[in-house]
């Protein structure tokens, strides 16, 4: 199963038009899909506390990355970094969910030639959990959304579908291998 992870805090945020597209992609492909939109989850501000442990929310985000062969992970650029909604969902997790399992990245920007240090910043948070960070990702700016939340750039969303299609292959690969440590 791929997890797809929308990580935008708006309901309606431009966010979702990507994460969305890409959950379809995946399907498309045959892959098993869990899709999460962050602005619809009630994950409380991590605190590490043993109460949180036993949230429903916490139990079943923790449980749904921990079943996940493969992540597609979709943030907003928020000030050079990842929405504070997603960097708040991974604190939940750690290498035990993600260790010998790809991700793929993939930011939404304002246009001004963002979302490069968003992406990085994302890279340097999956390293710390141990995923395996696919080296290509794709920065969506705002004016490539319509209203309808969809990607109107035949050109981007291309690169959104071949991202998913190797993400599918390394998920595929390393879920058949699995290693020895
Ligand atoms: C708090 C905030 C900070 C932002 N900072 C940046 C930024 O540093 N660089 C950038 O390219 N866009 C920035 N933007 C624009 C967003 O990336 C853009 O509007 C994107 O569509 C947001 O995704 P969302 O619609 O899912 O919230 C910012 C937007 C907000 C709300």
């Amino acid at each position: 199963m791929i997890l797809v992870i929308g990580g935008s805090p708006r309901q309606l945020g431009r966010t979702q038009a990507v994460s969305s597209h890409v959950a379809s992609t995946l399907s498309q492909l045959g892959a098993k899909v869990e899709y999460v939109n962050l602005a619809s989850m009630t994950l409380p501000i991590y605190d590490g506390s043993l109460e949180q442990n036993e949230l429903l929310e916490v139990i079943r985000w923790r449980a749904l990355a921990g079943q996940a062969e493969g992540f597609f992970i979709v943030t907003p650029d928020y000030h050079n970094g990842m929405s504070g909604a997603l960097k708040n969902a991974l604190d939940y997790l750690g290498g035990s969910h993600f260790r010998h399992k790809p991700s793929a990245i993939a930011a939404l920007a304002g246009g001004g030639k963002g979302g490069i240090n968003a992406l990085n910043n994302l890279r340097l948070v999956l390293r710390g959990v141990y995923s395996l960070v696919l080296p290509d990702q794709v920065v969506v700016d705002k004016h490539q959304i319509n209203d309808q939340l969809q990607i109107t750039d035949s050109a981007i969303s291309q690169r959104v579908n071949s991202l998913a299609a190797e993400l599918l292959t390394m998920s595929d690969l390393l879920a058949a291998n699995r290693p020895h440590t």
